[in-house]
């Protein structure tokens, strides 16, 4: 999604501009520009397509001063274009502003700013923004940038530049992410921490409504009603290391091998020695008062909620739904005080998650967010917060944040049950402890990488894939298919196994690749029929099994044999080696495998 950053201070800010807007790269974008105060002057100069592009533009003219903002777009009003590109300007280009989010209401302010004689350039929705400024700009620009949004309905972060106010930075959020940064004789803004961790760890985390006007040597925040609002810079513990590569190929690949400590680090955060589950925030009186929960998620962190609602269903006896968070939010639910939201969000700033958040704070749910990303809007919005600790996931998709979700709702799951006294304690410690051993667990399972390498060569030229799986393994192989599609780009499809005679069975020919996971005991025969099924019409069926079914699976065509886990667990042992397959069926390919084709990061769009 698009990405935002801004400098005040005494170097060079063009280049602190460009290297900013590098580190927001994996947001996903598809044309970038930045405007710098030259001189006298603000000089704007926007590319669609690469920051290589527009790092091109920038060594044909020169573009030289202190101050200045940049921005990555990720088109949704108007096409990837030089002219849709941001920043955008007033007429005169004295006001030029950088935007992310989306204005709901541009088409009526467009209408309005036309009848007062302002034209337009672009398609966008965005280019209302500065001519808003410009309408009331009488001389002080931060009270014309706060009547200027008061007329703005939709989300936005803004960075906004005057001429004939150098050196002044002013910032705005609201319902999308921006946060200032504190340097010494410098300052920063940007809609994403990475992009000033170069320069300092000092943090403001701006509140929606607020607007900062920056200075090199100030910050000063103020509400919607412009009254100062006293504020302290966060300090930020992100490595800037853990932003980069490290050694491989590829973050994908990282990300994939740093589950073990993720998996560690999210475990620790709620519990030590073995002892109960710890859940700050959460009354003996609130945790047994629920009496039905609900989950909203979108795309990888729903699949972490289909596996909760099973898990916190078989250990806490709390009746579970679980909702696509764009669903939810339009399908008029039933919510009341005695529900139980949970909100699961990787990045915290998914629209849709977000507003089912809202909706169900509105409607008086206890509202749990599970995201990776502290300060985040859902993280904010929530009553409560369960952060995981997978570190920054650079990669689009997602990976370490999905176990690590997996283990937030083991960790919940065991939480209620203990609160709720649903089992026995000697029956939840067999999963405790297991669960505990997951660090250990997932450095063998990395061990099946050399296997899993082989296996993709085998398969990377299909076309098409089906994946199958009962129980928690069908909500495994969900996962492991939507990894495959987002960054190899084949075609597949997931079937419960039990489905497949009432319909998908008649796409299975010879050579079909149908990849099954089979890893309970309990199921594994029925799964074993399935796969015969398939077989007998032709499939190359690979089976990811564990020691205690693999001996069932002897007509596949290929095996993958995990470790043993509780049959509980095991969503989290298959997930690695489906990541696994899917990055290597995608490095085979060739793709661009942490940038996949269309996707972002962090869709902060509906
Ligand atoms: O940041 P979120 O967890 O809310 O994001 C939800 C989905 O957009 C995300 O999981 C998406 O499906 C990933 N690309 C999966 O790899």
């Amino acid at each position: 999604m698009c990405g935002i950053v801004g400098y005040t201070g005494n170097k060079n800010a063009t280049e602190i501009l460009m290297k900013g807007l590098k580190s927001l790269e994996y947001r996903g974008y598809d044309s970038a520009g930045v405007a710098v105060f030259t001189g006298s002057k603000i000089k704007t100069v926007k590319e669609k397509g690469r920051l290589k592009n527009l790092k091109a533009m920038l060594l044909e003219t020169s573009v030289e001063g202190n101050t200045g903002i940049g921005h990555t777009r990720w088109a949704t009003h108007g096409v990837p274009s030089d002219i849709n590109s941001h920043p955008h300007t007033s007429e005169d280009g004295k006001i030029a502003v950088v935007h992310n989010g989306i204005i709901e209401n541009y088409e009526e302010l467009r209408v309005m700013l036309k009848s007062k004689g302002y034209t337009f350039k672009s398609e966008t929705d965005t280019e209302v923004i500065p001519h808003l400024i410009d309408m009331y700009y009488d001389g002080d620009v931060f009270c014309a940038v706060k009547k200027a949004v008061s007329h703005l309905d939709g989300s936005y972060a803004l960075g906004v530049i005057c001429e004939n106010e150098p050196d002044k930075l002013i910032a705005v959020r609201n319902r999308s992410p921006l946060i200032i940064g504190a340097g010494e004789g410098e300052n920063f803004i940007a809609s994403d921490i990475p992009a000033v961790l170069p320069y300092t760890r000092n943090v403001f985390f701006l509140d929606d409504g607020e607007i900062a006007v920056i200075t090199k040597g100030s910050v000063n925040i103020y509400d919607s009603d412009g009254q100062a609002v006293e504020k302290l810079p966060e300090t930020v513990n992100l490595s800037e290391t853990a932003a980069q590569k490290g050694g491989y190929e590829h973050f994908m690949l990282k990300e994939i091998h740093e589950q073990p400590k993720a998996v560690a680090d999210t475990l620790r955060s709620r519990i030590s020695n073995g002892k109960n589950v710890k859940f700050d925030g959460f009354d003996a009186e609130t945790v047994t008062g629920f009496e039905k929960i609900c989950i909203v998620a979108c795309g990888t962190a729903y699949h972490a909620g289909l596996v909760g609602k099973m898990v916190i269903e078989k250990l806490a006896k709390v009746p579970t739904d679980v909702e696509l968070a764009s669903e939810f939010r339009y399908n008029e639910p039933l919510l009341d005080n005695n529900m139980l939201v949970i909100a699961i969000s990787q990045s915290g700033e998914t629209a849709d998650t977000l507003a089912g958040v809202r909706l169900a704070k509105e409607k008086g749910a206890y509202v749990l967010a599970i995201t990776n990303v502290a300060g985040s809007s859902i993280s904010r919005e929530a009553d409560n917060v369960f952060y995981t600790y997978a570190g920054p996931e650079i990669s689009v998709a997602s990976t370490k944040a999905y176990t690590t979700q997996l283990v937030a709702m083991y960790l919940f799951a065991l939480f209620l049950a203990e609160s709720r006294k649903t089992l026995k304690p000697t029956e939840l410690d067999i999963v405790k402890n297991e669960l505990l051993n997951m660090p250990e667990t997932l450095e063998s399972v990395l061990e099946l990488e050399g296997e899993i390498k082989r296996l993709s060569k085998e398969i990377y030229k299909e076309t098409d894939m089906y994946f199958l799986g009962r129980g928690l393994d069908y909500k495994a192989a969900m996962e492991g298919s939507l990894k495959l599609k987002e960054i190899s780009y084949i075609h597949s499809e997931t079937y419960a196994g039990g489905e497949l005679k009432h319909g998908p069975i008649a796409l299975i020919e010879e050579g079909t690749v149908v990849i099954a996971i089979s890893t309970n005991k309990e199921i594994c025969a029925k799964m074993d029929s399935n796969i015969k099924e398939v077989t007998a019409r032709g499939a190359y069926t690979v089976v990811f099994a564990n020691e205690s079914t693999a001996t069932q699976h002897k007509e596949c065509s290929d095996i993958i044999t995990m470790p043993e886990v509780n049959p509980l667990l095991t969503p989290i042992t298959s997930a690695v080696p489906l990541q696994l397959l899917a990055y290597y069926v995608a490095y085979n390919k060739g793709e661009a495998i942490d940038k996949p084709r269309n996707l972002a990061k962090s869709v902060t769009v509906e």
